[in-house]
């Protein structure tokens, strides 16, 4: 079957109705795809929304808050944070928490950086990328997941997107979780890519009421590459003129938000918002991830 045009996409989020005033947060939304979504849904709710954004530029933030339409029943929040720290991450959703009135729609998750470095470890002791890309991801849905369920109980709109790559993986490495003994950039792409399919299907377990996707963007261009290597930068060029750009992958992402088909369960899709079949790690290794993910990120005991 053929994608729908961009212009149907964007013509579909923009007849979205919604009977009450939906809440939305998008994380890592002061540029790129999670910006040129929340900008969508600004777009398609016609400002009749709950709209807070997430990330560590207020300049950015205050820009993006200003081209959102303003109605009287428009809130626009940002929350300032880095979000490489999962202190930070919980401080964060508990801002969130005091500025959401009722239920939590939409959480959409796409903090994240790229570097050629090796291992970074944050003051942590997790891997930088992987902070980003994988733990703080998971800690905002255990941080909000109540509210997310309240909106289901309420039987309004409850759901999840992971904005990352859910068909790069590799097998699960269960002898080096977070890559503290062997890492690359291909490894960490790989592992990350297996480690948040895992999670989307022990958090469907958990939460079956809510919908929660791991989607893959396609090339869009952002500021991700900004930290490219001089050596590099040719390359990244070349590839920015094939890449969608940001409004676009937003219209996409929405539509994937959106879309009746997931209304409810564990889906893993392509840039376009189709359904992908992904390999599969077994029981044994989600147990394993799932405990080393909760070592991790408790906050509770020394890093
Ligand atoms: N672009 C692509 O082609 C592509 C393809 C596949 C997957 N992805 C994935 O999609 C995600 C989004 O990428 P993008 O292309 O939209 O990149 P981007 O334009 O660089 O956006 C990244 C977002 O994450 C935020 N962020 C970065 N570090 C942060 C920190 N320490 N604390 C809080 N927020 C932080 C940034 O905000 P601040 O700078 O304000 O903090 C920004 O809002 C990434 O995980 C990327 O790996 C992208």
């Amino acid at each position: 079957m053929s994608k729908p045009s961009l212009a149907a996409i964007r013509t579909s989020n923009l007849a979205a109705r919604w009977s009450y005033r939906p809440t939305a947060m998008f994380v890592g939304a002061t540029s790129g795809i999670g910006e040129g979504t929340a900008k969508a849904f600004a777009q398609a709710t016609k400002g009749r929304a709950h709209i807070i954004i997430l990330g560590r530029s207020r300049e950015c933030a205050d820009q993006i808050i200003a081209s959102f339409p303003q109605t009287p029943e428009s809130r626009y929040d940002f929350i300032q944070c880095d979000l490489s720290l999962m202190t930070n991450v919980v401080a964060a959703a508990n801002e969130a928490k005091t500025k959401i009135e009722g239920p939590l729609n939409y959480l959409v998750l796409s903090q994240g950086m790229s570097h050629a470095k090796g291992f970074t470890p944050t003051s942590e002791g997790i891997d930088i990328k992987l902070a980003l890309h994988f733990y703080s991801r998971w800690k905002f849905v255990d941080e909000l997941y109540p509210l997310l369920e309240k909106a289901a109980a309420e039987g309004q709109e409850a759901r999840i997107l992971n904005v990352m790559d859910p068909k790069k993986t590799k097998p699960i490495d269960v002898t080096d979780f977070g890559l503290k003994k062997d890492y690359s950039i291909i490894r960490c792409g790989q592992q990350n890519s297996a480690y948040n399919n895992v999670m989307v299907e022990e958090y469907t377990r958990r939460y079956p009421n809510l919908s929660i996707a791991h989607v893959y963007p396609g090339w869009v261009k952002t500021g991700i590459a900004r930290n490219t290597p001089m050596y590099a930068k040719p390359v990244v060029a070349g590839l920015r003129l094939l890449c969608k750009s940001p409004e676009e992958c937003g219209e996409w992402m929405l539509s994937a938000l959106l879309n009746e088909k997931y209304k409810q369960g564990g889906f893993f899709l392509e840039e376009f918002g189709e359904e992908i079949e992904i390999l599969k790690h077994g029981e044994e290794v989600r147990k394993l991830l799932v405990e080393h993910y909760r070592k991790e990120t408790d906050l509770s005991s020394p890093a």
